[in-house]
């Protein structure tokens, strides 16, 4: 036992709390205490990083658990020798874990520390890694050497040129930056920046994670994989669609990872991590972190990732020709923002005998029901038990116009829901409040066929599996009017003619369990799928009935 060695540290000024935390492993190290478990303190570096954030929203920094950063580099099987990049690094969590799976492997500490790269836009963070992997040299016997490959800077913007297209592995965690909340967005020269660096993938929505995949697929050699943990939601979100659909273009999708909610102790989101290769494979391995199971399923449409969530969820597979669609028999539209800002200075109790517009919200829709009277709803951080719009002023034109199309038969879907929950207003007397989707039949005898298909067992199937993870949970999806509108219809069959009867007896007179059996059989037949798998998942979706 001799005095202990002082850290010196870089320009920057870490949190004095890690700067301690650091001093102490090392002289941990030089007393000879460095057992197996000092892996974990040297991963606890970065959370005492995390807590000195002020805003960890602002910049996405949530740091990941090195348990998690284990199980993916494991997942990779990142190999000796094998170039490791992790493009937001943060304090360098899953650099820590691949230079300790190679050096397990065999590998020199020299040669780990020359394979191991990192950048992000936190210079805070980067000393923190540095340090980490600086201590983790010395307690494997090496040394990190003064110049490595950690860097300060903008990841998607700023990585070196000779980065590209030289990685065989590149990993991480970026920030989930997204674009509809303000405090998250993007300001308008570094969107221009981004459009300009990523073209025609780059949308103006698009979660900033999901261009760090782009990255991704341009820093990794020719036999590379990825694996980097992004939201849920970016599996089916729209903007995120031809950042997906490229991706397939160059790699294969042959794993994905999903963790789930519990994954961060910061951050209350669901995860999951896309795990790409360059051999391309018919079939995609769900691995669930919470059950450590995994299910092999078919590789699913380019693009169309949220069906292996779907798969996950035990939602069952439907496939159907999507020659005739909702789309083409029907108007779907979502509302606007200004008819909610207008709707919001109007909507009050009604009266008895009141005959004005009752106002829906998606609260009050469940399948084949409107629950207007028996639940109290929020509109404009207000409650209510029965909402009516006065509209006895003169709307402005544009809402005027609204109001007319609106007050017409027309079917009401709620979009955030397990399976689709749709009320039909066959009296044209209700006034939808955004986020519900309204659908308009070009022909109202239309109305009853059109509501047992969007209602229908192979619908919430096929939707699930399009939009699965977009919702609130993993569970649950947040339906597009586009979306729905792409839903394919059946055939024209007597099947579909009696599931359009048993749609218009259940609203009418209450919904009881044989007769939604009844009316699931029968439209899984008018699509084609008497499957019992199916109808008993759909029935078991089904919202128990509220009191
Ligand atoms: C979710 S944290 C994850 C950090 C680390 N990979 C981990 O898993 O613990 C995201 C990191 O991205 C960094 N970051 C945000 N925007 C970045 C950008 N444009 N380029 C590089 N890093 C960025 C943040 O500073 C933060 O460290």
């Amino acid at each position: 036992m001799g005095t202990s060695t002082k850290l010196t540290f870089g320009s920057v000024q870490l949190p004095s709390a890690a700067a301690q935390a650091a001093q102490q492993i090392l002289d941990r190290i030089e007393n000879g205490n460095g057992d197996e478990d000092l892996i974990q303190e040297l991963a606890s570096l970065g959370r005492l990083r995390e807590e000195a954030l002020i805003d960890h929203r602002v910049t996405g920094a949530v740091f990941t658990p090195y348990p998690i950063a284990q199980e993916l580099v494991d997942l990779l099987a990142v190999d000796v020798g094998e170039i490791v990049c992790d493009p937001s690094a943060g304090s360098g969590i899953f650099l820590l874990a691949a230079a300790e799976r190679k050096f397990q492997g065999g590998e020199s500490v020299s040669s780990i520390a020359e394979t191991l790269r990192g950048i992000d836009i936190d210079p805070v963070s980067v000393e923190v890694a540095r340090l980490t992997l600086k201590l983790w040299a010395i307690w494997r016997g090496g040394r990190w050497p003064s110049a490595d490959h950690l860097m300060v800077g903008d990841g998607l913007l700023a990585v070196p040129e000779e980065w590209l297209g030289t990685c065989d592995v590149v990993i991480g965690n970026p920030p989930f930056l997204g674009q509809l909340k303000s405090e998250t967005s993007r300001d308008r020269s570094r969107a221009q920046a981004l459009k300009q660096r990523f073209g025609s993938r780059y949308t103006a929505y698009v979660d900033e994670s999901m261009l760090f995949f782009l990255l991704a697929v341009e820093l990794i050699s020719k036999d590379g994989r990825v694996s980097l943990i992004v939201p849920s939601s970016t599996l089916g979100s729209d903007s995120s669609q031809l950042a997906r659909e490229w991706i397939d273009s160059r790699l294969a999708l042959s794993e994905i990872w999903v963790g789930g909610r519990s994954v961060f102790d910061s951050a209350a989101v669901d995860v999951i991590a896309p795990i790409l290769r360059s051999e391309k494979r018919d079939e995609c391995t769900i691995v669930r972190y919470e059950t450590q199971d995994a299910l092999v399923v078919p590789r699913p449409l380019p693009g169309r990732w949220s069906s292996l969530l779907a798969h996950a969820n035990g939602v069952p597979t439907v496939a159907i020709a999507n020659t005739r669609r909702l789309g083409n028999r029907a108007v779907v539209t979502a509302d606007f923002r200004d008819a909610y800002y207008w709707l919001a200075e109007r909507v009050v109790e009604a009266v008895q005998n009141d005959d004005r517009p009752k106002l829906v919200t998606v609260g009050l829709v469940d399948p084949f029901c409107y629950r207007y009277g028996d639940v109290q709803t929020r509109f404009a951080k207000q409650r209510f038990q029965r909402p009516v719009v006065k509209i006895e002023d003169n709307p402005p034109t544009r809402l005027a116009s609204w109001v007319e199309q609106r007050l017409i038969p027309k079917l009401l879907v709620a979009t955030q829901t397990r399976i689709v929950e749709c009320y039909a207003d066959i009296k044209g007397e209700l006034l939808p409040s955004t986020p519900l989707v309204t659908i308009i039949p070009e022909q109202e005898s239309q109305l009853w066929h059109l509501m047992a298909a969007v209602s229908s067992p192979p619908a919430s199937a096929w939707l699930a599996s399009a939009a699965a993870g977009t919702g609130l949970s993993q569970g649950t999806m947040r339906l597009r009017a586009s979306l729905i509108a792409d839903l394919p219809l059946p055939e024209l069959s007597k099947a579909w003619d009696l599931g359009a009867e048993l749609a218009h007896e259940i609203q009418e007179n209450g919904a009881d369990d044989e007769l939604l059996r009844r009316f699931g059989e029968t439209m899984n037949q008018a699509y084609g799928f008497p499957s019992s798998e199916l109808l008993h998942w759909w029935i078991s979706q089904i919202p128990k009935k509220r009191p």
